[in-house]
């Protein structure tokens, strides 16, 4: 006997106003479906199966290997979605099938485990998970009679008597294989919607005694993503719940409603995030090191000690003991080693610094390697692109490149060597050399004086 899992994904979500299917929408950086599609592998099941029809081909790429799917050409209802399912499964008379919805991102290993086992303790062909909802509107209604359920009835089936219930399906059955497959096939979809319900099957079995439910799930947890605004939930619920274990794991935040930590982020102890932090995708953070307020790091490395605020990075790594900003942009390929700077207003794109070297104002430096213990003076700019191509610019150990230096690449600096103020250096510079090009200030004495009698001579 296995556990397998089909996952519903194959509406189209209409109340997004999107062409996307509302499955691949991110929380916390990953799409929905595949939160759902984690939660069910982390509880333990043996396989899973999502049916897609909308959209399919970005649902499938946001899927894990081994997570098969199955379409759904036609959104004929829940019922058909998993008999459309069931059909590519092939015999799942002696295991237990557990459905999911692919628009609830929340839900937690922990409620699938407890559903599976409740199922597996007890003698029921269907055991469900319903919750209490403040507003139960839009949802399936859980008809009891005395403690048994009965029947799952739509909003739009429903009476005004069933509409007052809160108590509500949240489109997560478990069932024993044989009976689901004994039960679909009597579906019909004489309803309001003109729909074949998976809920039905509930009220199949439940005449015959068989239904079994676990109520009260958390209504947060079972959130289905249908609106904007659900999905803005969603995220923030995720958010929340992942700052919770950073700061668990001894992380600070200032602020935790205005830090954003997409779930593949890694961060150590001792991390201080300042408000309007954004971690996004496969970004780690070292021990001590302050991020922040407002900065966005994606797919990025930061190490031990580093102070990095009001600032943008992309694609880059850092060492140890690195300041950056206020208002640095450092974009992909940038590496920078310990004890580095890029400061206010400098942007680096695909640019090694060496130990020690600092930009530490209004630079953009770009397709350049430089050495250790190197200072580019303010103002001081790599011009890397002739409108053809792009050409690298090499700076040795110990270089003083004086401000507002124009390297026009391809030129090599050696080591030691200095750069004067203002200077377009267009050839190398030799080891330990200075290089200045500018033309040699004139000075013309009393001029103010001369400027004074011009001035009041054409007055006359
Ligand atoms: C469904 C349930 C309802 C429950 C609610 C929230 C039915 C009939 N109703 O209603 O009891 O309260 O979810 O969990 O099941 N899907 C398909 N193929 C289809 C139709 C739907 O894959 O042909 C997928 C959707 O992509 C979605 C899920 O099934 O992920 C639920 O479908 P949706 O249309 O959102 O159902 P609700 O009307 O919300
Ligand atoms: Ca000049």
């Amino acid at each position: 006997m296995s556990v397998r899992a089909i996952v519903l994904a194959a509406g189209k979500g209409t109340r997004m106003n999107s062409d996307r299917s509302k499955v691949v929408f991110p929380v916390a950086g990953r799409p929905i479906i595949s939160w759902v599609v984690a939660a069910a592998l982390e509880a333990g099941v043996d396989e899973v199966t999502v049916v897609v029809g909308h959209g399919a081909e970005d649902v499938e790429a946001a899927l894990v290997e081994g997570v098969m799917t199955v379409v759904q050409g036609q959104q004929l209802g829940t019922a058909h979605a998993a008999t459309t399912a069931l059909e590519a499964m092939g015999d799942v008379s002696d295991d237990t099938v557990i459905v999911l919805p692919g628009d609830s991102p929340l839900i937690t290993a922990a409620t699938i485990r407890t559903l599976l086992e409740t199922h597996a303790n007890g003698d029921a062909r269907c055991t469900l998970l319903t919750a209490v909802m403040p507003d139960p509107t839009g949802y399936g209604r859980v008809v009891r009679v005395g403690d048994r359920v009965r029947a799952i009835v739509e909003e739009r089936d429903a009476d005004e008597a069933q509409r007052e219930i809160d108590e509500v399906a949240v489109s997560t059955y478990v069932f024993d294989g044989a009976g689901l497959v004994d039960t679909l096939v009597d579906i019909n979809n004489d309803n309001e919607q003109g729909e074949y319900y998976l809920t039905d099957a509930v009220a199949a079995m439940a005449s015959e005694g068989g239904v079994a439910a676990i109520a009260g799930a958390d209504a947060q947890e079972v959130l289905g993503v249908n609106t904007h605004q659900q999905l803005a939930a969603a995220d923030a619920a995720v958010r929340r719940r992942i700052n919770r274990e950073w700061m668990e794991a001894g992380v600070w935040m200032q602020d935790p409603d205005t830090v954003y930590i997409d779930a593949s982020v890694g961060l150590a102890a001792g991390v201080r995030l300042y408000p309007g932090t954004h971690l996004e995708g496969d970004t780690h953070v070292g021990p001590d090191s302050e991020i922040g307020p407002n900065t966005v790091v994606r797919d990025s490395a930061i190490g031990s000690g580093c102070r990095v605020w009001f600032s943008v990075l992309r694609g880059v790594e850092i060492a140890d003991g690195v300041e950056v900003g206020p208002y640095a942009s450092l974009r992909p390929g940038t590496v920078m080693a310990d004890s580095t700077k890029a400061g206010t207003f400098v942007e680096l794109k695909a640019t090694v610094l060496g130990k020690g070297s600092k930009v530490p104002h209004l630079s953009y430096i770009g397709d350049a390697a430089i050495g250790e213990d190197s200072n580019i003076g303010a103002g001081s700019i790599t011009c890397n692109y002739d409108g053809f191509n792009k050409h690298r610019t090499v700076i040795g150990d110990r270089v003083f490149i004086g401000s507002d230096t124009m390297l026009v690449a391809p030129v090599e600096i050696g080591d030691d060597a200095y750069t004067g103020a203002g200077s377009v250096i267009t050839k190398d510079v030799a080891a330990g050399s200075l290089a200045v090009e500018r033309s040699s200030q004139k000075e013309l004495p009393g001029y103010a004086d001369r400027r004074a009698r011009l001035a009041e001579s054409e007055g006359e």
